[in-house]
């Protein structure tokens, strides 16, 4: 089939987008899903740090790739071997693809999968298939999915079906800033009622660890962001204290908190970030790091310290989810108000705005846009919200 895509042809262009434009919309071929596969109507795409950082070359790709990792869709059509899904099923995307076979998902970590992070280095699909074609070459996949796409063809490991009552478009999120946020703070660091814990980094992702903590109950949840509008907003949405990140931020954590916190999750994706983050670790506790900076630049520690302080560092990837559970479990605390998640959406926009989307993001004045690529509901356009709600 025909389709439009947003095709991105070189990492590394300056800003802004809207001139150097890394992303133009094409006319692409997409071909039938195989075994395993399914085609996938896109509803919404989020616009993520990660995709960010792919333009801005921190992390090489094989190119030209159509990026776009967190998504909603409807089932289109499904190819053979395929029992459980069928044309018309909702659905949120997963952006690691898992074999069900390798021995990371035979020990229940699918988000860690070795196929999964194989076929992403590739620019392919799990199968190892391209599917994406413009003018008889083939264009490469982005984390199995490629959503700044109006269709897709993915494997069936990359889609999580939903109940047809939920919000199809603000689902979206789930598919990345929620399962990411949200299961760095319940899964990785296991945070629970009563529990404190620092969050450093408050865009889409550190918000919603911010909620998921809030969701948990904990006591204390500390708030720390370069950008002060985000540190506003997250006094309003259940932060206790609140810091803005700079040279004395980590002697005013630790006086403010006995000597820092039990657990600090990281949501910023820079290093001058972790370091704050370990700095702000109490003896014997855990900094756990969901942010993925350049992949060149190292962090180090003070490794006598580590072991004396008894503290531990680990990387939580996709929030240490298993999708096919844990999606639906944030819905469901989502759909009972406990988990606000939705406000954490900017705005809808169209491919024609995608570049400018992507100036936005790192302006750092916005949450999560979503591309909509089939065009934004006329009573989602700038200056209609008031009909819209
Ligand atoms: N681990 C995963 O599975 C996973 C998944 C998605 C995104 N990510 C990564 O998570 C990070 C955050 O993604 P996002 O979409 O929320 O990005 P975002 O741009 O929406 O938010 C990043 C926030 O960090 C803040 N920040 C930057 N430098 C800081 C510093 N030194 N101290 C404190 N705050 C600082 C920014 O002001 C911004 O509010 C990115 O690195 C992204 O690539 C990881
Ligand atoms: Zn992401
Ligand atoms: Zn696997």
């Amino acid at each position: 089939m025909r389709m439009q895509a947003a095709v991105l042809y070189r990492q590394g262009l300056p800003r802004p987008y809207t001139e150097s434009r890394p992303m133009v919309v094409e006319e692409v071929e997409l071909d039938p899903p195989g075994p395993g596969e399914v085609l996938i109507e896109i509803v919404a795409a989020g616009l993520c740090h990660s995709d960010l950082s792919t333009i801005e070359n921190q992390r090489p790709r094989p190119l030209p790739i159509v990026i776009g990792h967190e998504g909603s869709a409807i089932v289109r059509e499904v190819g053979p071997e395929v029992p459980d899904l069928k044309p018309g099923d909702h659905c949120v995307t997963v952006f690691v693809t898992s074999c069900g076979h390798c021995r990371y998902c035979d020990a229940g970590r699918p988000n860690i999968c070795t196929g999964g992070f194989a076929a992403r280095a590739a620019g392919t699909l799990l199968s190892g298939a391209r599917k994406l074609r413009l003018n008889g070459e083939p264009i490469n996949h982005n984390s199995g999915l490629s959503l700044y796409a109006q269709y897709a063809v993915v494997a069936r490991s990359a889609l999580v079906r939903i109940d047809p009552d939920i919000p199809l478009a603000e689902a979206a999120i789930f598919g990345c800033a929620v399962m990411t946020g949200a299961g760095a703070v319940l899964n990785t660091a296991g945070i629970g009622a009563g529990d404190s814990l620092a969050v450093v980094g408050l865009g889409g992702v550190g918000m919603n660890a911010l909620l998921a903590a809030v969701a948990a109950g904990a006591e204390r949840i500390v708030a720390i962001d370069t950008n002060q509008e985000k540190l506003a907003l997250a006094r309003e949405w259940g932060a206790t204290d609140t810091f803005q990140a700079g040279p004395d931020c980590a002697a005013a954590v630790r006086d403010a908190t006995d000597g820092g916190l039990d657990t600090v999750v990281e949501t910023a994706g820079a290093i001058p970030a972790m370091e704050l983050a370990y700095a702000i670790t109490a003896r014997g506790g855990q900094t756990v790091s969901a942010g993925l900076p350049n992949v060149q630049k190292p962090f180090s520690y003070l490794h006598a310290a580590l072991v004396s302080d008894e503290r531990s560092i680990r990387g939580s990837y996709m929030g240490s989810c298993v999708p096919q559970r844990d999606v639906p479990r944030f819905l469901r605390l989502w759909q009972r108000g406990r988990l606000p998640v939705d406000r954490l959406i900017s705005g809808h926009i169209g491919f024609d705005e995608l570049n400018a989307g992507f100036d936005r993001l790192s302006e750092g004045g916005v949450l999560r846009q979503l591309l909509r690529p089939h065009g934004v509901p006329a009573d989602l356009l700038p200056g209609n919200a008031s009909k819209a709600a």
